[in-house]
């Protein structure tokens, strides 16, 4: 019997997907005469059996198409919004699965997707996984699929803001993605120049920001851009979260940890304003009118960078091989340019954080950026 392969993208969408789903299945298909069908909308397609061929024909033309062909969700398979209920469709998966007689299943995606794939597998499925996420915060890669090009979009906004922020002597604040970690603000803000680049790895002072801004006001710039991730936060923020996290840790019946949790979920709403009023404080701190700018899904959209196509390639083609040789149960990454078969075990539920020590936070001190601590 041919050999048939699934193959779904979940989470947040990023370009390169379509390129690694061509990958997949043009080697599969050239090298391995193995079929692929793919599954609409992540975990959800799979649940509700929702697939189409991938043949040499739904392949064609979609290297340089930005998104998904096969639409995407969050949606986890354990916990699934049907109607009004939320129910487990792991067994559903697994029937899918079955019904179509499949080798092996392939699912794109980032931090959330390697743990519902990591579930699957634990359900005895043949699962890999390629990393994708503009956030660039899945362990045992080098780099996701995506990164590149949201890299690339986040530096030209800061090439742009430049020439307006130095026209009207202005303080540009300029928030970046990534929720939790500072991979793209960091990467885009050194790349761009920025004068502040603030990453929730490192929380950050206000009044640190606005002392660099008077610093520079002193050598004669009445401008300055400051680079933000959406998941920065101040120290006075770090240590309220702490604390609310403690309580709810240490709280002995189901009331208290009710309240602890309802704390945690106001506290990280108002954080989500963190950018905007970063602007307003620091034009009151310094006396620079202050403008902000929220880049956010024009980062995700469009077509991939050639450096994404190249990895996404790279990944996908490997990651036949790997089905061809009957290794499931992985991840397909890259280090130093080799691409690394990592165990679900080892990705699923970890995430990949700026270390402290990184190269790009020394090299963006020595270039003159502040970093608000
Ligand atoms: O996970 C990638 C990401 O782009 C984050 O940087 C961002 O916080 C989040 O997705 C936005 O998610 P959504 O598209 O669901 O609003």
């Amino acid at each position: 019997m041919t050999k048939c392969v699934g193959v779904l993208t979940s989470g947040g969408d990023t370009p390169g997907l379509n390129a690694a789903i061509r990958a997949l299945g043009k080697a599969l298909q050239g090298c391995y005469s193995t079929q692929m069908i793919g599954f609409y909308d992540g975990f959800r397609g799979l649940a509700q059996d929702r697939s189409v061929r991938l043949d040499e024909g739904a392949l064609s033309g979609i290297l340089t198409v930005g998104g998904t062909i096969l639409g995407t969700s969050r949606d986890k398979p354990h916990k699934m919004p049907i109607g009004n209920q939320v129910l487990d469709m792991t067994e559903a998966c697994v029937q899918t699965y079955e019904r179509h007689h499949l080798d092996a299943l392939v699912c794109l995606g980032g931090g959330g997707t390697h743990k519902n794939a990591m579930r699957l597998k634990e359900a005895g499925l043949n699962i890999l996984t390629l990393p994708k996420t503009i956030d660039n915060d899945v362990v045992g890669t080098d780099v996701t699929i995506g990164f590149d090009t949201a890299l690339g979009i986040a530096t030209e906004a800061i090439d742009r803001l430049h020439s307006t922020a130095t026209s009207h002597h202005r303080i540009m604040v300029v928030e970046i993605m990534g929720h939790r970690v500072g991979w793209l603000a960091l990467g885009a803000g050194i790349a761009g120049g920025a004068d502040v680049i603030l990453i929730p790895e490192i929380p950050y002072e206000v009044e640190s920001v606005a002392a660099a801004i008077r610093k520079r006001g002193r050598a004669g710039k009445r401008f300055s851009i400051i680079a933000v991730a959406e998941g920065a936060l101040t120290k006075a923020n770090v240590e309220e979260l702490h604390k609310a996290l403690a309580q709810k840790k240490s709280a002995d019946n189901k009331d208290e940890k009710k309240k602890a949790a309802a704390v945690i979920d106001q506290l990280v709403t108002a954080h989500s304003h963190n950018t905007l009023r970063l602007a307003e404080q620091l034009a009151e701190l310094t006396g620079v009118e202050a403008r902000t700018t929220i880049l956010g899904h024009v980062q995700r959209g469009g077509a991939p960078s050639a450096a994404d196509r190249l990895l996404a390639t790279k990944l996908g083609t490997r990651c036949a091989s790997l089905i061809h040789e009957g290794r499931y149960g992985v991840m397909v990454g890259t280090t130093k340019q080799e691409t690394v078969v990592v165990p679900l075990e080892e990705v699923a539920g970890n995430r990949k954080y700026v270390p402290l020590d990184h190269p790009w936070i020394d090299s963006a001190r020595r270039a003159g950026a502040a970093l608000g601590d």
